[in-house]
């Protein structure tokens, strides 16, 4: 589909999916209630969670917002265009829909020209949570989109699969020190190298479900990314994850299940052919983080009742990739040692 017929679209109220470089999103014009209240619907989106507002120029959040902190223009200044979404305090021209009410709103300039080009053309900023039905693993290609959304949207610009595979770090700069509420494509590492001070809010690392009244990022605490199959996570030290894995396997097929086995590079050997798929390289959690989803999703369209996935270390993406595993599994963790 022509980029000028997408862009008319979302200007005039419609759905249209879109590639970024994280996730695919899908997009709805962020100043018309009634296209947020029809993206909500059409994703299943639970009414309390909003969506991030992407926009294509740094100049376009003066609009959206009340106040720029210092600490924005530099972060906006290195890692925009990027994954990485800031909370600020929002301005009235934002309808209630799009931030759910909230008194802020969460802004990103995505990095990718696809992307950059509908919110230009469209002439509107672009409220765009991920393009799943609410719950499911993020889209990482215009197939999962369909697979998701088909008939419940206007259209999908297909540019391949997304390179980052997880979605944007979500960092709140209205509370001081500013925190991480969501980690993702813009590791802490990162960030620690321009902000004097920045902190993880305790539901990044969350090994269990935290109460409502402790979640500030409404999103947190809704189910997500979890796959029809149900998921285990084993971490802990590498060799006895692995001894953990081959027992757990053994143990569920033995009583009749189809096990799938999300492994590493460094350990897809050790295991029997099931359904064995590795995310990639310990050494590059890049490519890990970029087929997460895709193996999430691929191990539901082969009718696999159970995924016993190996940990991976939490520096850099590791962060993100453990926060997804482990929400994906409803927090079922299983520790090889007292770490
Ligand atoms: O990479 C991404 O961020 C992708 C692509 C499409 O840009 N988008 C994405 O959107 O992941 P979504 O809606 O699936 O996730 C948005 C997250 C949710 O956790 C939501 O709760 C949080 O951002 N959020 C949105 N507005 C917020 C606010 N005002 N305060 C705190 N958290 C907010
Ligand atoms: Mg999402």
């Amino acid at each position: 589909m022509p980029q000028d017929v997408a862009a008319a679209l979302i200007r005039n109220g419609g759905l249209v999916a879109f590639p970024t470089e994280t996730v695919y999103g899908l997009g709805a014009n962020a100043l018309n209630p009634k296209a947020i209240r029809a993206l909500f619907a059409a994703k299943k989106r639970p009414l309390d969670n909003p969506p991030i507002v992407h926009i294509s120029d740094i100049g376009d959040i003066y609009k959206l917002t009340k106040r720029i902190p210092h600490d924005a223009k530099k972060l906006m200044k290195i890692f925009w265009p990027g994954p990485l979404t800031l909370i600020f305090e929002r301005s009235s021209i934002v309808p209630d829909e799009t931030v759910c009410g909230l008194s802020t709103i969460a802004i990103r300039m995505p990095r990718h020209k696809v992307a950059l080009a509908l919110i230009e053309k469209s002439g509107c900023p672009i409220a765009a949570p991920s393009a799943n039905l609410a719950g499911k693993p993020s889209p990482t290609s215009a197939t999962h989109v369909m697979e998701d959304l088909e008939g419940r949207i206007d259209a999908v610009l297909d540019a391949g699969p997304t390179r980052v595979g997880v979605e944007s770090t979500v960092l709140d700069l209205t509370v001081d020190p500013p925190e991480v509420l969501r980690p993702g494509g813009t590791s802490l590492e990162k960030l620690k190298t321009v902000m004097k001070q920045v902190v993880l809010n305790p539901v990044v690392t969350a090994e269990k479900p935290v109460s409502f009244k402790q979640v500030r990022s409404p999103g947190l605490k809704h189910r997500h990314y979890a796959p029809k199959a149900k998921l285990i996570v084993v971490e802990g030290d590498l060799e006895a994850v692995v001894k953990q894995i081959v027992e757990l396997a053994h143990r569920y097929i033995g009583s009749g299940r189809e096990v799938g086995i999300l492994a590493t590079d460094e350990t897809v050997g050790e295991y029997a052919a099931c359904n064995l798929k590795s995310m990639g390289s310990r050494s590059n959690l890049a490519t890990a983080a970029r087929n997460l989803f895709k193996l999430l999703r691929e191990f539901d369209s082969k009718g696999v009742d159970i995924i016993l996935a190996e940990g991976v270390p939490s520096k850099g993406l590791g962060l993100a990739i453990m926060n997804r595993l482990r929400k994906a599994s409803g927090y079922t963790i299983i520790k090889t040692d007292n770490s």
